[in-house]
């Protein structure tokens, strides 16, 4: 099973209904519709609606963020795992790197993967590495600290995705080469196969991919979906991303 993950980050109005739309009408007849799944994460103003409208669709709805917390709690404008879940998402993304820069700790990030799964969320948790720490080699050391400090075995590994997003390759256009990216997928894999003492959950790679570069990404049979900002914004553009992998 692929994924392919649109994370919206802040865009859409309700109106903006009409590019999944067009996802889900393309999709419900694609004839490789069954090799892979689409989760799109909208802001936490279209979750509700965009839930109710795909409900037994081919498309999911998520969450880019949650809080740590359970349920209820005085923190104003924080939202709970419990919440998302309460309006129809299935998944929530964890850790995104604009999250992080933001100031989530990986103990935060902990609890977050905590009660989304307590939830019932699926969560796609998200790594990478900054310019200055791929220039000094140390990619493979901050994935491996990124993923132990958070991933624990008790977790559910069947609702965990992971997202390798290098965070020099977010919405600049510039990705991996074929070799490095094959080389760090493994690496993560081995290192998540460590944690939870079995085979690796699913790993996703995310960072600048669109309809054109999918043609190299998809050579790495290793990667198992991909996680698109901008070009899931343009209902054109994601579907040429999913016609291309399967070309
Ligand atoms: P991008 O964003 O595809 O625009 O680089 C990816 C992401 O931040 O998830």
């Amino acid at each position: 099973m692929q994924y392919f993950i649109g994370n919206w980050k802040m865009f859409g109005v309700p109106r903006s209904i009409n590019i999944l739309n067009k996802i889900n009408s393309f999709s419900s007849r694609d004839k490789n519709r069954n090799k892979y799944r689409i989760i799109i994460t909208p802001p936490y103003t279209l979750i509700e609606s965009f839930a109710n409208r795909f409900k037994d669709k081919k498309i999911m709805i998520g969450s880019q963020n949650c809080y740590q917390k359970n349920q209820f709690s005085s923190d104003t404008s924080a939202i709970s795992p419990y919440m998302i879940k309460s309006v129809g998402a299935k998944y929530t993304l964890v850790g995104h790197s604009d999250n992080r820069a933001e100031g989530d700790t990986n103990t935060m990030l902990k609890d977050k993967v905590s009660f989304a799964l307590k939830n019932n969320l699926k969560v796609v948790f998200c790594i990478g590495e900054n310019k200055s720490q791929k220039r000094n080699n140390k990619t493979f050391k901050v994935l491996k600290k990124q993923l132990t400090k958070v991933l624990k075995k008790k977790f559910d590994k069947k609702s965990i995705i992971v997202a390798y997003e290098p965070i020099w390759s977010i919405g600049t256009g510039k990705i991996p080469n074929q070799q490095d990216l094959l080389k760090t997928i493994i690496h993560i894999k081995k290192v998540l196969k460590t944690i939870f003492r079995s085979k690796s959950p699913a790993v996703l790679y995310g960072g600048s991919v669109d309809e054109d570069n999918i043609d190299m990404l998809r050579k790495i049979r290793e990667i198992d979906g991909f996680l698109i900002g901008g070009a899931s914004k343009s209902s054109k553009k994601f579907i040429d991303i999913i016609r291309n992998y399967y070309r």
